[in-house]
């Protein structure tokens, strides 16, 4: 048999852009449209800096299928579907129709509840964009972001950043702005790894599990505008001590309502927990440090960036502690390089 022989050469577009993770303050949990990926609450988080996901796009004519290649390993099944179904929508947007290869690494733990789709569909909304040619509007690329990952409009932006539930049935309200850059309000962002395995629920299995069965998902919903608009005030006026209790809140009523779902949802371990304690302890002791956590049992502390040394010392002997990365607040996702 002849072996297949390339008499053209291949035409190849791509794009390599890097994102960082957000750490959202007051939380993002539950859909109003699953199909769209409409949140039903709004959310307001802040940005890293040295947490990074760095993707390459690249379309080629002689492709004849997608593929996904994820901190160097090649992925089918469910990863590899979730990233074809994002493409579809891009080929939709460009009026092409080429397969890509696309090759994504972080410098942390993948999906271990660090917000790595948050960071990966951020990166990959703006090269995949980019790659075919496209210089998409913020307020468009933050909704085919969201298509990705609710969380990672957020992630396009630097410093704070407010993603809008929408009213609109499209979608096309549903999207991120930013409320203050990064270099206005410099903070420490300290994110303590307890277990750098992959997490066994996702969220948005998580969210809908919620939403159809916890009994607290409606006063949940009903709460986040006061507690969205006092997050607004904090970070306007830089009161640090009002972001801390506002995030902390956000995060121990979001675990509340996933524990209350039927199957319950945990997603702490022992360490989180103590971890949790240790953080009051610190400030009974007089040092100003808050937590949140996502869907994972990692501990994110914020504090003062003159405070980091102490509290990291602090947090790295609670029991359980795998290893602590230290961060700060960081800008959006951008283009690293384009080919065409
Ligand atoms: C707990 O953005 O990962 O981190 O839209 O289903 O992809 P999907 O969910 P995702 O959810 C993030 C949930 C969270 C809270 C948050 O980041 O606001």
């Amino acid at each position: 048999m002849l072996a297949s022989v390339r008499t053209q050469p291949s035409t190849m577009f791509a794009a390599t852009a890097t994102a960082q993770p957000n750490i959202a303050l007051v939380k993002y949990w539950g859909k109003r449209n699953a199909d769209l990926n409409l949140p039903a609450v709004g959310s307001i988080s802040v940005t890293l800096k040295v947490l990074q996901t760095r993707t390459r796009v690249q379309f080629d004519t002689f492709l004849s299928a997608d593929s996904l290649l994820l901190d160097g390993k090649l992925q089918s099944g469910a990863e590899l579907l979730r990233v074809q179904r994002f493409l579809e929508l891009v080929r939709a947007r460009a009026g092409r129709k080429l397969y890509a290869h696309v090759e994504s690494d972080n410098n942390f733990p993948t999906k271990s509840g660090l917000a790595s789709s948050a960071a990966g569909f951020a990166a990959l909304a703006l090269a995949a964009t980019r790659a075919l040619g496209l210089t998409l509007p913020q307020a468009e690329l933050a909704q085919l972001a969201r298509r990705g990952s609710g969380s990672a409009p957020r992630s396009l932006f630097g410093g704070f950043v407010e993603m809008h539930r929408g009213e609109l049935d499209d979608g096309s309200d549903a999207i991120a702005t930013r409320l203050l850059s990064e270099q206005a309000w410099p903070l420490a962002i300290l994110v303590v790894i307890t277990d750098s395995r992959a997490k066994r629920v996702g969220s948005s299995f998580a969210m809908e599990q919620s939403r159809q069965s916890s009994p607290y998902y409606g006063s949940w919903i009903a709460a986040q505008p006061a507690d969205l608009a006092s997050m607004r005030t904090a970070i306007a006026e830089h009161d640090f001590g009002r972001l801390g209790e506002i995030a902390e809140h956000s995060a121990l009523k979001m675990h509340a309502v996933a524990m209350a779902a039927e199957p319950g949802l945990l997603f702490w371990n022992g360490a989180t927990i103590e971890l949790v304690h240790a953080v009051r302890q610190l400030r009974r002791q007089g040092t100003e440090a808050y937590f949140t956590i996502d869907a994972g049992p990692q501990v994110k502390v914020l504090c003062a960036k003159p405070d980091a040394e102490r509290v990291l010392a602090e947090l790295a002997g609670v029991p359980g502690v795998e290893k602590i990365l230290r961060d700060e607040v960081g800008s959006g996702a951008c283009v690293v390089e384009e080919s065409r």
